[in-house]
């Protein structure tokens, strides 16, 4: 299986991060193919914790090389800033690769985030304000500017111009602001990132595709979720990128037909960040608990995650819409002190029993849940590493949750650390 997509199915956060570096043991690359620094990816080995936002989750693995997509947006200072933090923690970062035609996010990009949030006012989105969506705005507009373009200083400047041309615009006569000056924005772009980044500039298509025509394993990295996709999450509250599994193909230049596998990553409960539907949400005592015992405040922003019980409804769609072949439930161990265990089978919408996502939205706002529930475990699971290890309503619980979302759960995560998790498959009582 030579190339393999991770993908969120939620609304982000769901242990990307832990899976990409667990799984990257056994893979000679790891590609972003979209999003930013809006992501937060925690990875924590030997007890000791790394939040990238930038860097691909294989970084720690010396084999790894780890490669920044043609579909990410790219903030160069962030990523010389996540580079020295990883050297000054003794990883090795002259490996990493950047696209030579992933964008680059400008200082532009990130205040007009923030005034466009702060012009929506309630109805804003709460996005990360990391600049995400005014780069890729700009990227559609034709008026980005892309890694490559640091390599010619004359193209820069003039690119640089040219954006600003519009920005400037934007930033003085709609939000009067005062406008940036692009000879002195190239002038510090230049100085303080071209020769720091110039040895990671590359041709990832090509990287990617000697790597798989050696036959060596790829994994490409989603960040954000499904959910949180631009054509199919619950727009507008959404990312400007596309997560789902075919956001791959065109963010990292690879045919369908390479991918072998998708893994779907899912939480065993639900969180969210920023505003935006959400049918199972809770306000209750139930939802503090597991932001509580979760840790669900975010690895970027730290904002409070909104939580909710596993959503199987929402789940269904994921795995049509990235072709999942198999599932891996993280956050098991949060609910183990939960009496009662809840998991979405169906909404009730107007009075109708409904199976499937329904694609007004409207008709998601008034979605109330059908829940079946479970008995609790009431046991610390997270020394857990063998099937044998779940107790039986543990287990059931996975297993119906495996029968309801209809693809096989191949592995379930007990813990933050590389080393909690289970192989679930093992248990042969897989759906499929
Ligand atoms: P990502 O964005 O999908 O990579 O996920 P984040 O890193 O933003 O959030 C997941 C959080 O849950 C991180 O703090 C992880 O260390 C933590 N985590 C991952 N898997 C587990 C698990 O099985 N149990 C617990 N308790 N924490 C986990
Ligand atoms: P990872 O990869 C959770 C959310 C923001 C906001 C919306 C748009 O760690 O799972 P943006 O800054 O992208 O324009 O914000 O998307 N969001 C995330 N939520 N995890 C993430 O990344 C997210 N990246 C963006 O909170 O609602
Ligand atoms: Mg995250």
């Amino acid at each position: 299986m030579p190339a393999t997509i991770v993908v969120g199915t939620q609304w982000g956060d769901e242990g990307k991060g832990k899976f990409t570096d667990l799984l990257a043991k056994e893979m000679a690359m790891v590609v972003r193919y979209q999003g930013g620094h809006n992501a937060g990816h925690t990875l924590v080995v030997n007890g000791e914790r790394f939040a990238l936002q930038l860097v691909p989750s294989g970084v720690l693995y010396e084999h790894i090389v780890p490669v920044i997509g043609n579909g990410v947006v790219v903030d160069p200072f962030v990523l010389l800033k996540e580079m020295a933090m990883l050297e000054s923690r003794g990883v090795d970062t002259s490996r990493i690769r950047v696209s030579g035609n992933a964008h680059l996010i400008m200082p532009y990009h990130q205040q007009l985030d923030a005034l466009h949030e702060r012009h929506l006012g309630k109805a804003k989105l709460g996005t990360t304000k990391r600049g995400i969506g005014p780069a890729y705005a700009d990227k559609s507009m034709r008026l980005g500017i892309r890694v490559q373009d640091l390599l010619d200083e004359e193209i820069f400047r003039a690119k640089i111009d040219a954006a600003l041309g519009h920005a400037n615009k934007v930033l003085t006569k709609v939000f009067n602001r005062l406008p940036i000056d692009p000879v002195q924005l190239a002038d510090r772009v230049l100085a303080e990132c071209l020769e720091p980044l110039r040895p990671h500039i590359s041709d990832s298509v090509n990287l990617i595709h000697e790597a798989l025509e050696a036959g060596q394993n790829v994994l490409f990295e989603g960040a954000q979720a499904t959910f949180l996709d631009l054509d199919h999450g619950t727009y507008p509250f959404v990312t400007s990128s596309n997560p789902i599994a075919g956001g791959a193909c065109a963010g990292a230049g690879i045919g369908p037909k390479h991918i072998d596998s998708v893994l779907g990553i899912a939480k065993a409960y639900v969180t969210r960040v920023g505003a935006g539907p959400f049918p199972t949400e809770l306000f209750d005592a139930d939802g503090e608990r597991m932001v509580e015992i979760g840790r669900e405040f975010g690895t970027n922003t730290g904002r409070r995650r909104r939580p909710g019980w596993f959503d199987a409804v929402m789940l269904r769609h994921a795995v049509r819409l990235n072709s999942l072949t198999e599932l891996a439930i993280t956050k098991l161990d949060v609910l183990d002190s939960f009496d009662t265990v809840k998991l979405c089978v169906a909404y009730d919408i107007d009075g109708r029993r409904v199976e499937h996502l329904p694609y007004h939205q409207s008709e998601l706002h008034r979605a109330t849940p059908i829940y079946e529930e479970f008995p609790g475990w009431k046991t610390d699971l997270t020394a857990a590493t063998e099937p044998s290890h779940l107790p039986r309503p543990a287990a059931n619980y996975l297993r119906r949750l495996e029968e309801q979302v209809g693809v096989p759960v191949s592995l379930v995560s007990t813990g933050p650390g590389r080393e909690q998790f289970i192989h679930w498959s093992a248990s042969g009582t897989n759906a499929a």
